[in-house]
């Protein structure tokens, strides 16, 4: 059996360089906190729990962030003031059961894989001390890891600790570890502050698990990217980007074909059938599913939706479906510059062209909205024709009324059916008609002044002063 992991997740700190009101950790990648990256990859280690520490702006990271999906508790613990790292996992110290594994991780470090993580964990192994370090071109700034003649990590030292020779060490902690918890506890309680920094250096437990003759093991990793934290909006970006990348590579694994990898972004879950293919700029948002042979063409942006098999969004669509979603039927064409709102369902082969827009609203099949038009709250059948510039008045200043229009119906161009109405099957709608009553199956409604011509008309003429 193996031994329960407890995740520390540090989440104190200030993030003064990000130069926001928003809390660090809540900053997004990929649509999703930086702390809550860290959590739903706890939750992917099965961990027991998820200890958070929160100080500033406590309330708003607590509000913000979400219990994972799975078996994994999150619990909150509060540091004030912040005196260190050792401190802030101090605080942490009595929510932490005796018998497992503390994996220490920071809610600014969001892509950290879960692999990596478990290696850490199965060199610890209930027993030994396990450190994730790496090699840094540059290691300003960070704790040392200082070896001894053997090799064996004795201690990890602060860059503002350091002396001249141990800053020339380019091995440094990364800031994540696993311990055993009861052997972590008893050293926590012997941290002091005496540094150049003042602070409780968590880092200080390794020197306290040396003399206590404990193993400590090094994990040294390459990719920094897994390491890296975000302190300021440039970071951020490019660690956005690095996030970016991996989404595109997995997808390009599965098959899906994408115009250029560093031109898509995902912020939520895509899941793509066989064949699909993706053109520059489209920025995707929370559950997006393109069903086989889907074809998304360049800029459109495409949220909450699926997609079903050998549709073709054209470029510059925007498809949001909010909470409500929105589904566009097998071979169905949709744009260039096409709107779908929360609501829209397309049956089979629906097409929506340029400038029309779609909310709340059902097409059968075969149903057609080329150019220039509003469906809201309405009910369309199959293969009806909606000319251009046509409308559903929808809403009459307080609620809100459906449309409906039957199967094989023709309105023509620039309607406006005020709801609730019912057009019946088969029947057509003259050009230009304001239709506010219902029309029977296989009629012709035309609601519009009659035309008047006068022959011979002169216009008038500007009279010569
Ligand atoms: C720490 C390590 C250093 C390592 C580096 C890697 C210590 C003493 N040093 O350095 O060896 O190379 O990380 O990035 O641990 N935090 C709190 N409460 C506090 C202080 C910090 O929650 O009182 C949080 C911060 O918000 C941050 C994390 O802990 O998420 C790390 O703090 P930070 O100040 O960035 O660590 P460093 O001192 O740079
Ligand atoms: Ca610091």
């Amino acid at each position: 059996m193996s031994i329960p992991v407890d995740v520390v997740v540090m989440a104190a700190g200030k993030g003064t360089r990000m130069k926001s009101q928003l809390p660090k950790v809540l900053h997004r990648l990929g649509g999703r906190a930086l702390a809550q990256h860290v959590i739903d990859t706890a939750a992917r280690l099965s961990a027991r729990s998820v200890v958070v520490i929160t100080g500033h702006g406590a309330e708003r990271v607590e509000a913000g962030l979400q219990a994972p999906a799975g078996g994994t508790q999150l619990k909150y613990v509060r540091q004030a003031p912040q005196l260190g790292t050792g401190h802030a996992v101090q605080q942490a110290a009595p929510v932490l059961p005796d018998d497992g594994v503390t994996l220490v991780l920071s809610g600014d470090v969001p892509l950290t894989r879960p692999e990596t993580l478990q290696a850490l964990l199965d060199l610890c192994a209930g027993e030994r001390m396990a450190l994730l370090t790496l090699d840094m071109p540059d290691p300003t700034g960070y704790g040392r890891i200082v070896r001894s003649g053997d090799g064996s990590v004795q201690a990890i030292v602060e860059h503002k600790d350091a002396s001249e020779a141990q800053r020339a060490i380019t091995e440094v902690y990364s800031g994540i570890m696993a311990v055993p918890t009861r052997l972590l506890k008893g050293w926590l309680a012997r941290l002091d502050n005496q540094n150049a920094q003042g602070e409780y250096y968590l880092t200080d437990v390794v020197k306290f698990a040396v003399g206590d003759g404990l193993s400590v093991l090094a994990h040294r990793i390459a990719d920094a990217v897994q390491v890296a934290g975000v302190n300021s909006p440039l970071q951020l970006a490019e660690l956005e980007r690095a996030h970016q990348r991996r989404v595109a590579e997995a997808l390009m694994e599965q098959g899906v074909r994408l115009a250029d990898p560093a031109r898509l972004d995902v912020r939520g879950e895509l899941l793509c059938g066989q064949d699909v293919e993706i053109d520059v700029n489209c920025v995707f948002d929370g559950q997006v599913a393109l069903g086989d042979g889907v074809r998304i063409g360049a800029n459109c942006v495409i949220a909450s939706a699926v997609i079903e098999a050998g549709a073709v969004i054209h470029p510059f669509t925007h498809i949001d479906g909010e909470k409500l979603g929105v589904s566009v039927g097998p071979g169905s064409l949709i744009g260039p510059f096409a709107r779908l709102r929360p609501g829209a369902q397309l049956g089979a082969e629906v097409h929506i062209g340029n400038f029309v827009e779609v909310k709340n609203s059902t097409l059968a099949a075969g149903a057609k909205a080329n150019h220039l038009a509003y469906l809201g709250d309405a009910t369309v059948g199959e293969r009806v024709n909606y000319g251009a510039g046509s409308i559903t008045a929808n809403y009459d200043g307080a609620n809100k009324h459906r449309t409906v229009i039957e199967a094989d119906v023709h309105v023509g161009s620039n309607c406006v059916l005020v709801a609730p109405v019912t057009l019946g099957a088969g029947g057509t709608v003259g050009g230009g008609s304001t239709i506010t009553k219902d029309t029977p199956p296989g009629s012709l409604a035309v609601a519009r002044g009659k035309q008047v011509t006068l022959p011979n008309w002169q216009r008038p003429a500007k009279k010569k002063p």
